[in-house]
């Protein structure tokens, strides 16, 4: 964890800009897989985290904006936790480590939200993702678990979006030590991407380097030769000659920040003619966005000007047709680019989803806009310094989608249909860095992982 005096600093912004009521910040249970005592992964609250910086489940934590005092509440361990997970520190210790001075047992949560209800104080709350905390919250507040979301505390989203938004220099180090993790399971990727090799081979060795990297996968390892499934999370093909690997996947560091890079990889190390046209245009797109990511700009823009690349590649290989401004206002890109090219990555690989992606990727300026493709773009609000974002533009085929269209003729004026059979078992193409958002303009974090078609070709030589 950090330094005790992050974690105070932390606390006494958020508890400057919610000012009243309670704020109540739940940490993470154990989360059992198929009985209690064998669970998965453990994975703390990033929230709790971000405030707290304690990794241990069985933690909550109370901020009072009107003293300014933090409470802890988890209970010490027993005798029998001491046989089974050898000594624990105490409560104390943890509190101090976190610089919070006050600690309770757990059950002390229950009476001290009571009396704030009691006392018509709000008690400020996270819209709850797990089961455990979503039953938790219901017996602290009464409030029944399917219509917690919409009692969340909307100023304390904002507060802690305004705040985990801009990214401190100990949380770029943390992102760079999960770049470099990354960097490394990629390479490994590119290597082993030989004919015969079994996806699954491939993405158990890269989530071995995750976690021999002291974290772990920030995400479950997409890793396909069917890349026109965007989150295609099955690996059971062998891999063959002649076909696109995509390989979309990050690691966390210690401290729990996130990398996430896509490259796709031509299987054997030779891209066809067909795939390198493709590639040249992905990349290209990727690279423009690198360029026009600055402090003042939306993503949104962005994510246009991107679209039009892609399109304006797309026609000058006769895939696509027409005025390219028309083609992409009219939403006509999105048959080949149907996701957004990015979203904010931190402690989580897609910062602060939990509590809500239109008060992360949006505002009162810009909101989203509700077209086929456009719309699955999870930032598109004005860039600031100290943002972390990521660069994903891609270019797929997809049979169902392809046939979806052109039996509805959509957009007939810009897409040359009879020249998509072509294309059918392609796959698909993404190109993924991490960008940190500077206050000139923009920088790759992590070393570039292999990004030319030429780089990636000699990545899978081994050259
Ligand atoms: N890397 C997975 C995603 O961005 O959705
Ligand atoms: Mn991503």
């Amino acid at each position: 964890m950090f330094n005790k005096e992050t974690y105070i600093r932390r606390r006494q912004i958020l508890m400057q800009k919610v000012q009243k009521g309670l704020i109540l910040l739940l940490g993470n249970e154990e989360s059992p897989m198929n009985y209690r005592d064998n669970t998965y992964h453990y994975r703390q609250d990033s929230s709790f985290l971000y405030f707290f910086g304690i990794d241990a489940p069985g933690k909550a934590g109370l901020l009072d904006p009107e003293s300014g005092e933090a409470i802890l509440f988890g209970d010490d361990v027993d005798i029998e936790d001491i046989i089974w997970m050898g000594p624990q520190d105490s409560m104390t210790d943890i509190g101090a480590r976190s610089g919070v001075g006050k600690t309770f047992p757990f059950a002390k949560l229950y009476d001290q939200v009571s009396l704030a209800n009691q006392q018509g104080r709000k008690v400020h709350f996270l819209p709850p993702y797990r089961a455990e905390n979503k039953l938790l919250l219901q017996r602290l507040t009464g409030i029944e678990t399917g219509r917690q979301k919409e009692y969340a505390s909307v100023e304390l989203i904002k507060a802690i979006v305004s705040l985990r938004s801009v990214k401190e220099p100990v949380e770029i180090e943390e992102i760079e030590k999960a770049c470099a993790t990354g960097y490394a399971m990629h390479l490994c990727a590119m290597e082993m991407a030989q004919p015969g090799m079994r996806e699954q081979e491939i993405a158990g060795r890269m989530e071995g380097i995750a976690i021999s990297g002291g974290g772990s996968v920030s995400f479950p390892i997409i890793l396909s030769q069917k890349g026109d499934i965007l989150h295609n999370h099955s690996h059971s093909m062998m891999l063959e000659k002649g076909r696109l690997l995509v390989v979309d996947a990050g690691a966390e560091s210690l401290e729990h920040y996130a990398s996430d890079f896509t490259r796709t990889i031509p299987v054997g190390g030779e891209f066809t003619p067909q795939q390198r046209d493709i590639y040249d245009i992905v990349l290209a797109a990727n690279n423009t966005a690198t360029q026009l990511i600055r402090p003042g700009v939306t993503y949104l823009s962005v994510h246009l000007d991107v679209a039009r690349v892609i399109a304006r590649g797309l026609k000058d290989l006769g895939l696509m047709k027409g005025d390219v401004e028309e083609a992409v206002a009219a939403g006509a890109h999105a048959l080949f680019f149907p996701h957004g090219l990015g979203h904010m990555m931190g402690l989580d690989v897609h910062d602060m989803e939990d509590i809500g992606q239109i008060y992360v990727g949006y505002d009162e300026e810009v909101i989203p806009v509700n077209q086929f493709g456009t719309a699955y773009l999870r930032l598109g609000r004005r860039l600031e310094p100290g943002f972390v974002i990521t660069n994903e533009p891609g270019i797929y085929f997809i049979s169902a989608l392809i046939d979806q269209w052109k039996s509805g003729k959509m957009h007939e004026q810009y897409i040359c249909y009879e020249k998509l059979d072509k294309y059918r078992g392609f796959g698909g193409i993404r190109i993924e860095d991490d960008i940190l958002v500077t206050k000139e303009g923009a920088r790759i974090l992590g070393q570039r992982v292999p990004a030319t078609a030429e780089e990636i070709s000699k990545s899978v030589r081994g050259a």
